[in-house]
């Protein structure tokens, strides 16, 4: 299974403009073309109302003003009136046309990654730190606006303008045109410049803000540990230099700017400077109407405008390329495991046994983390499966919720093989406690829940009550529509751990995976309750248990002892420990550390003979 690791560096940006990714951006716009065909034509109308308006006012110069009469005055004004009217009208029909189609566009693309996101297998989760998956939701996601509304289409609108206005130059006196435009050499030199500087400066700029960024996540998500070791001075030293770095590049930037500005400035002066002394020869000369010559004016100041944005929205557009590349990349990660055309359906109800036949399995190839198992658990059957860290244990429940495929063997639930069945159905007939609950934000009873409709609030409480989870709920001012916070900071631990009980006991799976590890951390009046709410979790119901410590283990029918990949002991508690073989040291390796109580066999012991 491959995976991306992203890392600080995918957010520097590149390329201003990547035929490939427009080519995929275009197909999220195609549903949207007529939408987007007629924003163009309104820009375009937009541009050439903006262009008509110098003109008019030549007209009114060169009619009235130069012959000082007020004839054709009414029908100027009136005409000026209608163009600023349109363009009040076009314009505004225009962004909002766009600004349709963006926010379309982006809420495809958010469904389509977080439907993606739901197929990641869990591999992927392990490789790809939460932080960035929802930056490309978000801030990437964002960046695809700006290329839509303020990138691609003001730069249409700049070139339309830059070259209207060349026409209209040409039109109005071609000799002043061309004095106009053998400054365009020096201009294109000076954008090409800036254009590098700003690259720069902007990566930079990216660089030291997503380093800042990752840095703050991860410390502030760690602050416990950070409190703990007293590592406040070192972390804030770290914290200033990376803060530092990015003031500086922002610095940068905003130096490129200040000198870009003027500099474009002083070349449109130097222009008009040359056309007013030339032109106003040529006005001496007659050659050139007052109006045309103010007209002329106007343009070349219009000409400026889109040139100095031009530069600007670059920077834009390379931004989002970037976020846009990112996205796609995301997007064409393989997805997790997958249902074959073929998959067959598992029946409403089964029985609940669960066969591993001769399994091999590694997350990378070539080193084995299972080698060859084979077990049967009978329908109704507790085995537990025990074992030093890194034997397997996770890898072997992991496998039996396929979130993960087996290279050789099968795995079978009542006889048929998971690979060959629809995913969600094997996941629905089995019901998993980890050893961290997760809990959502909401109430009580959604936590349970889980947004499942078809279990009801009936339902609900009773699962509560057969965990005994229902004791602190009831004492709890408003109930089960107590409301917890994220990740149930408000609920202590066995808490939590009895309420991710009763969750699974609401959904009622036909097999129950418990993984009991988390026990270690609560009191022990707590623990006894949650050793006694599991004995009810999985009683008459095939559940395969996995805990560190023996004492949860011994009331199971059988235990099977996983090392390194393999089977190598399986009996009762009594028939392991007569064995003396790994059982019986890790048994004795516990006592240590077990109170004496559990170690003594007391009476009302689950241990059966
Ligand atoms: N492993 C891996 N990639 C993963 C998970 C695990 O390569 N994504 C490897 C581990 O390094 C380990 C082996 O698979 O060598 C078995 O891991 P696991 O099944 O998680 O071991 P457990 O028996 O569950 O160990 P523990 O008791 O510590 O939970
Ligand atoms: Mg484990």
């Amino acid at each position: 299974m491959t995976s991306i690791g992203y890392n600080e560096e995918d957010d520097v940006i590149g390329k201003a403009y990547d035929s490939e990714l427009v080519g995929r951006l275009l197909q999220y716009i195609r549903p949207y073309s007529w939408r987007m065909a007629l924003a163009i034509l309104l820009l375009v109308l937009v541009t050439a109302l903006t262009l008509v308006q110098p003109l008019l006012v030549q007209q009114a110069i060169d009619r009235d003003v130069a012959n000082g009469t007020t004839d054709d005055m009414w029908w100027i004004s009136a005409l000026y009136l209608v163009v600023l009217v349109l363009l009040f009208v076009f314009t505004y029909a225009e962004s909002l046309l766009l600004v349709q189609v963006s926010q379309r566009v982006m809420n495809d693309m958010r469904l389509e990654l977080f439907r993606h996101l739901q197929r990641m297998s869990i591999s992927f989760y392990d490789a790809n730190p939460v932080g960035r998956l929802v930056t490309r939701l978000t801030n990437d996601i964002v960046a695809l606006d700006q290329l839509l509304t303020a990138g691609a289409l003001t730069i249409l609108r700049d070139v339309c303008m830059i070259v209207g206005v060349a026409i209209l130059l040409f039109v109005i006196d071609w000799k002043l045109a061309l004095i106009t435009l053998a400054m365009m050499p020096v201009l294109a030199f000076l954008m090409r410049w800036f254009a590098i500087a700003m690259r720069n400066a902007f990566r930079r700029q990216r660089l030291h803000t997503a380093r800042m960024n990752a840095f703050a996540a991860e410390h502030i998500s760690g602050m416990l540990l950070i409190q703990m070791f007293g590592r406040q001075k070192t972390d804030l030293v770290e914290f200033d230099e990376n803060s530092g770095a990015l003031q500086a590049a922002n610095m940068s930037v905003v130096h490129q700017f200040a000198a870009f500005e003027p500099v474009v400035a002083m070349v449109s002066a130097i222009t008009t400077g040359v056309i007013i002394v030339v032109g106003g020869q040529f006005v001496l000369d007659t050659e050139l109407t007052i109006g045309q010559f103010v007209a002329f004016l106007t343009l070349v100041g219009m000409y400026y405008n889109p040139v100095r944005e031009i530069a600007d929205r670059f920077n834009i557009l390379q931004s989002a390329m970037a976020a846009l590349e990112r996205i796609f990349t995301l997007l064409d990660e393989p997805e997790g495991v997958k249902d074959s055309a073929e998959a067959v359906d598992l029946p409403e109800k089964i029985a609940g046994q669960v066969d591993f036949e001769n399994v091999r399995f590694a997350y990378t190839p070539g080193t084995w983390v299972l080698k060859g198992v084979s077990f049967r658990i009978a329908p109704g059957e507790r085995v537990a499966f025990v074992g030093a860290t890194g034997a397997g244990k996770t890898s072997l429940i992991n496998l039996l919720l396929r979130f993960y495929d087996i290279q050789e063997g099968a795995i079978r639930l009542d006889g048929v093989n998971i690979a060959t069945a629809k995913q969600h159905q094997v996941r629905r007939h089995i019901g998993l406690v980890l050893q961290d609950p997760f809990i959502f934000t909401g109430t009580i009873e959604e936590n349970i829940r889980l947004r499942d409709e078809s279990i009801t609030t009936e339902q609900v409480r009773q699962a509560a009550r057969l965990v005994g989870a229902d004791r602190f709920i009831n004492q709890l001012p408003d109930g089960y529509q107590h409301k917890l916070v994220e990740r149930g900071a408000n609920l202590s631990t066995g808490q939590k751990q009895l309420l991710a009980f009763a969750r699974s006991v609401a959904f009622d799976p036909e097999v129950m995976l418990v993984l009991d590890e988390a026990t270690a951390n609560i009191d022990s009046e707590t623990e006894a309750l949650i050793q006694d709410s599991l004995e009810r979790l999985t009683a008459k119901r095939t559940s395969i248990i996995i805990a560190h410590r023996l004492a949860t283990v011994r009331g199971c029918d059988r235990i099977i002892v996983l090392n390194h990949g393999e089977i190598v002991e399986q009996g009762t508690h009594d028939e392991l420990l007569a064995l003396r073989g790994r059982y019986f040291k890790l048994w004795l390796l516990q006592q240590r550390d077990v109170p004496a109580e559990v170690v003594a066999p007391a009476s009302g012991e689950l241990a059966p003979g």
